[in-house]
């Protein structure tokens, strides 16, 4: 579905990305983890377009390094950025709306709205108000669904579980399955070994600019040293 080669990213003069290798399947929950300011969300802006990249980014097939975010979009990878940019002054189902592609109609893609009102009542009961009174993990819910409505092949969901109840984290990691189960590629970035641990089929583990680690997470649980070296505060 995704393979990253040889990433490289700037900010400025500043080398951010230097060379990152990354590959995802269907169906495969990758985590990337990492202490903060290693790049894992250039990484992700990188490989939308948000960011220019150098180097290649391969999605079904087709080279989209060097393309345009609406482009990346239109092709079917989609990406929840850790600032859960919802629109606050919009209802809920406006915000679901949004998230639909040019032309695509609700229930057309794999995500149809009433799917995300089953599994969140929360969004359900307050479809019709202003998103702005929703909790930090409604939000989180919301922009993941919004995203999930344009039926993306790929998603890219950045942080989703930061500053969430633990019982909000368990409802990120049971969307976070039934994704995997519909088919959809995730990258999942987060900071600690969080759900990561449980969920993920993979895990890459980023330093400075590049992974310093790759494999399942039982060989990152035997891994003390890298755990201390790259994870732990
Ligand atoms: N817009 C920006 N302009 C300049 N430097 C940035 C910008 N965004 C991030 N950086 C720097 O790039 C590095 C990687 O940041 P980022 O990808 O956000 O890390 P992470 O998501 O792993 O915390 C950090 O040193 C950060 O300060
Ligand atoms: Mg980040």
């Amino acid at each position: 579905m995704l393979d990253v080669t040889d990433l490289h990213a700037y900010y400025g003069k500043s080398h951010i990305l230097q060379g990152v290798n990354i590959s995802i399947a269907e169906g495969e929950i990758v985590a990337l983890l990492g202490r903060n300011g290693v790049g894992r969300s250039t990484t992700c802006k990188a490989i939308m377009g948000e960011v220019e990249p150098q180097g290649s980014v391969m999605f079904k097939g087709k080279e989209i390094a060097g393309r345009k975010a609406f482009e990346i979009a239109n092709l079917g990878v989609g990406y929840v950025p850790e600032n859960r940019d919802i629109f606050p002054g919009l209802t809920t189902r406006q915000n679901l709306i949004l998230g639909l592609k040019p032309g695509q109609k609700d229930g057309q893609g794999r995500w149809s709205m009433e799917d995300m009102f089953n599994m969140f009542e929360n969004l359900r009961n307050r479809a019709d108000v202003e998103a702005s009174v929703l909790s930090g993990g409604e939000q989180q819910m919301l922009t993941m669904c919004r995203t999930l409505i344009g039926d993306p092949d790929l998603v890219m969901i950045d942080e989703p579980t930061e500053g969430l109840s633990p019982q909000m984290v368990q409802r990120v990691a049971e969307l976070l399955k039934e994704i995997a189960n519909r088919g959809i590629a995730t990258l999942l970035v987060e900071q600690k070994l969080s759900i990561a641990m449980d969920i993920a089929h993979k895990v890459y583990v980023m330093g400075h600019g590049h992974v310093v680690f790759e494999g399942t997470p039982d060989e990152l649980r035997a891994r003390e040293d890298v755990r201390k070296e790259w994870l732990e505060v």
